[in-house]
């Protein structure tokens, strides 16, 4: 480690530094003592700063400068992501009251208001685009489920990157469209998204590409951690409870990353219970904890996960049939002391309806699927009195135009005026309610 550098990378297996990203990537982006693709991004600041940037009014991450893996801010690329709002959904808090009597504070993080693709994956593809422009990166490439490929093809054009994306084959048309849109090459490959990254893997290989090394990738968990450092900005505190729909599981790798890099400033800080929620059509991480709960979590229960091939699921962004990273995942779970949760996807329009209704916000799937996991999580009694709760909406439902199609119902099909007359909105409440509470 070098002293006047800004930060350095060091492997999590075997503590071996390396220096900075242009060399991580000409040792493709693995330890060169141990073969571990592990490393975690240390910086050389004492963070007495930090406190005072983090009371600034940021526009977008790039206020943490200091704290991200870039040397020069000429590099920075950026489309106003990762200052989002976090926002005060009552409506939440009052039915938490009013069935269960308990008071809470109920904060959803509005990761659809990201000024690059509106998702949760933007700080990380603005971050990877400003650091391959950095290191002189020209050609680089991805698989995903749909949401981490758009954001990426995005901010590579505008650096004038090259990046070819790999996409399962029951990606949306929606994210498809928009990496095509923007010049990027779409390789949709017939299969899941287990057989998509290995294609993309080989692609790699054969043209010695450099690739995005999935959810423990530096760069991604090096954007995601300043969600630490908003939640300090707008919350002042750190939440209680911490709701997200996971697939990779990038978000509480982040966190956890982020407080323990903050130590010296913020010695109190601990992770938030984790509370995961995917739907029961693609759901491994959470058979594999109901299995582990089962069993009373013996030794090394983190290692025993199924692996579901091709996964039929409604929500293409969550199908990761092969959950690589739950033995990580499932650590900090259980340090936390939170969970894993199912929800009934057959319900994930009543969760967006309901929401529409209530808040005038038109969520995207995968955010239905989080909101799901605040309901299932009052209704097992994982939320207690008092405690903060961030809801992680990933997506407003411009990832998934056809989405909002099934929203429909309130129109009346009508052939003469005397089949119209006005209506009173408040009557539709009592049905979207009723509609997600019932079974
Ligand atoms: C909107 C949304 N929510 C949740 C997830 C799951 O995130 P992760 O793969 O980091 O678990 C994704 C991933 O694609 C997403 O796009
Ligand atoms: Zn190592």
């Amino acid at each position: 480690m070098k002293d006047d550098s800004k930060y350095y990378l060091k492997c999590v297996k075997c503590e071996h530094i390396t220096p900075d990203f242009g060399v991580w990537f000409e040792q493709n982006q693995v330890c060169p003592e141990c073969g571990s693709n592990h490393s975690e991004v240390w910086y050389n600041s004492d963070y007495k700063e930090l406190p005072l940037i983090i009371k600034g009014n940021p526009i977008s991450f790039w206020q943490y400068f200091y704290y991200l893996p870039l040397s020069k801010q000429e590099n920075v690329i950026s489309r106003n992501e990762g200052a989002v709002s976090l926002q005060n959904w009552w409506f939440l808090e009052d039915f938490a009251k009013e069935k269960y009597g308990l008071d809470i504070n109920v904060q959803v993080y509005r990761n659809d208001l990201n000024g690059g693709t509106g998702t949760f994956k933007d700080v990380a593809a603005s971050l990877a685009a400003s650091i391959f422009k950095e290191h002189d990166i020209k050609q680089y490439c991805v698989a995903s489920t749909g949401n981490t490929a758009t954001s990426y093809a995005r901010y590579l054009s505008i650096a004038g990157i090259n990046c070819s994306v790999f996409i399962p084959d029951n990606a949306l048309k929606a994210s498809e469209a928009m990496i095509s849109a923007f010049g990027q090459q779409v390789l949709r490959v017939k299969g899941d998204y287990s057989k998509a990254k290995k294609i993309a893997a080989e692609y790699s290989k054969k043209y010695n590409i450099l690739i995005s090394i999935g959810n423990i990738d530096p760069i991604r968990v090096e954007a995601k951690k300043t969600m630490v450092f908003e939640w300090l900005r707008q919350l002042d505190r750190l939440p209680d409870v911490y709701i997200q729909a996971i697939s990779g599981g990038t978000g509480p790798i982040a966190i956890d990353k982020g407080i323990r890099e903050i130590k010296s400033v913020y010695p109190d800080l601990k992770n938030p219970k984790f509370i995961m929620v995917q739907p029961d059509g693609c759901d491994p991480m959470v058979q594999a904890w109901e299995n582990a709960e089962k069993n009373g979590f013996p030794d090394g229960f983190e290692k025993e996960y199924p692996i579901l091939d091709n996964p039929q699921t409604a929500v293409p962004t969550l199908a990761t049939g092969n959950p690589a990273t739950y033995p990580i995942i499932a650590k900090l779970v259980q340090n936390s002391g939170g969970t894993f949760l199912r929800m009934k996807e057959s319900k994930m329009i009543d969760y967006a309806k309901l929401v529409a209704f209530e808040r005038k916000v038109i969520l995207g799937p995968a955010s239905a699927v989080c909101m799901a996991g605040f309901f299932e999580a009052l209704k097992k009694g994982l939320i207690k009195n008092g405690e903060t709760v961030l809801i992680n909406t990933g997506e407003g439902v411009r990832r998934a135009p056809d989405f909002v199609n099934e929203m429909i119902y309130t129109t009346k099909n009508v052939d003469s005026i005397d089949e119209c007359k006005p209506h009173e909105i408040d009557d539709y409440r009592k049905q979207l309610w009723e509609a997600v509470i019932k079974d």
